[in-house]
């Protein structure tokens, strides 16, 4: 038995929600590049959730099943109140994950029908903790969600209580299109290895949260911000990137263990940057972030990822940095659940093994003669 570090190139799942085939993502088989120009949000989770794009009807139900839960227990409401001022803003949206199952009377009904429930509830829930949780460390009332609008349309106007101009919702709707699902990428691994064991839903979305915040994954979302913010300027961009490549600083938001050819969501993302900055009026993080590409990808080879230009642009539509990583939550909560709904459709502990390389045949020394 011989380990492969990091699973690289270690198919562990059966799967027919996305794929990365010669560099292309699909939902379902439709190209990325569609999906992002064409499709809204809600549409891309009901295509993930059940396997196809939804006719008007389809989509009018789930936006009302959306609407039905996207209020949160007021306990969670109470308890977010309760944390810390400094707590880490991905390990609130964990905690308070953890909490909505105790007060779901259906969080170990492990019937199909509740399954689903329960996965329209979380993807209701979760733009609504986020923004709750970032008014109350602001010392605000939180917002109740409104009925009948867009998830982006609604989280923006949550966050602040003011009506979100149509470019930032539809800006943020494309970015929620473009993080929903990502083959069998860390955080959607580690909530099917916890379902598999028969858990519930809920924690197998706690799993995912606690692994999407690494800035190896979705963490680095806010560490390409923290990065911007360091550099401060265009003419700031050369010196430090130059430094931080020759102490082989790993640059953020480049590189990728599937894509070696580029990330097929990057360029979006950049688009986005370019137009929002534009309309800003301030295209300084567009032009810092595109010299850092030009010098990372001409020296390194290294390609920007998804996370690169979302900092760009979730700053243009004036989202606090430490949200990015939970946005990226919002989004691919849709493809965690369809990974778990797929798992329990069939099936089977996740459970490898170890290449174990530590001492053998070692004698047990009783405690006194140690
Ligand atoms: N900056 C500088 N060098 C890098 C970078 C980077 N961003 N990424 C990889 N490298 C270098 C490594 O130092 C290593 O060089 P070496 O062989 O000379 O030691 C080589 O490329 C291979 O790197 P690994 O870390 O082994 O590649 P792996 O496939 O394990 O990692 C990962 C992929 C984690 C994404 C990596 O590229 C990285 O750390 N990037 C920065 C963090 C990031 O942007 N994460 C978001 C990924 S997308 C997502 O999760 C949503």
């Amino acid at each position: 038995m011989t380990a492969t570090k990091g699973l690289e190139g270690i198919v562990a799942a059966t799967s027919s929600i996305s794929s990365i085939i010669d560099g292309a993502l699909t939902y379902r088989g439709i190209n990325i590049d569609e999906l992002a120009e064409n499709a809204t949000f809600e549409e891309v989770i009901y295509l993930l959730w059940y396997g196809k794009l939804p006719n008007r009807a389809e989509l009018a139900k789930l936006q009302e099943q959306l609407d039905q839960y996207a209020v949160i227990p007021e306990q969670v409401i109470a308890q977010i109140k309760l944390y810390p001022a400094q707590t880490n803003s991905m390990a609130a949206l964990r905690t308070a994950v953890s909490s909505l199952a105790l007060y779901d009377e259906e969080a170990n009904d492990m019937s199909e029908e509740a399954n689903l429930r329960k996965a329209i509830k979380l993807q209701a829930q979760l733009p609504t903790i986020i923004a709750a949780y970032s008014r109350i460390r602001e010392g605000k009332d939180p917002i109740a969600p409104k009925a009948g609008v867009s998830i982006a349309y609604n989280f923006l106007y949550m966050l602040s209580g003011n009506e979100p101009a149509d470019v930032a919702v539809k800006a943020l709707d494309q970015a929620l299109v473009l993080h929903a699902d990502h083959e069998l990428n860390a955080s959607t691994f580690a909530a099917r290895v916890t379902v598999a064991t028969l858990s519930d839903i809920y924690s197998g979305v706690t799993s995912a949260i606690g692994t999407l915040k690494g800035p190896l994954h979705g963490g680095a979302n806010e560490a390409v911000m923290v990065m911007l913010e360091e550099i401060g300027s265009f003419e700031n961009v050369e010196p430090y990137i130059q430094n931080a490549l020759a102490n082989r600083v790993k640059i953020m938001g480049f590189g990728h263990r599937v894509y070696k050819n580029g990330d097929p969501r990057a360029k979006h993302l950049q688009k986005m940057s370019r137009e929002l900055g534009k309309l800003n009026g301030d295209l300084m993080l567009y032009e810092m972030s595109t010299k850092i590409e030009e010098l990372v990808t001409g020296q390194k080879g290294l390609k920007p990822n998804v996370d690169f230009y979302s900092a760009s642009v979730y700053t243009t539509l004036g989202i606090a940095r430490d949200l990015f990583t939970p946005i990226f939550a919002i989004s691919r909560v849709s493809g965690w659940t369809a990974h778990i709904l797929e798992q329990f459709s069939d099936n089977r502990l996740i459970r490898p093994r170890a290449d174990y390389v530590g001492a053998s045949n070692v004698k047990y020394i009783p405690i006194e003669d140690r």
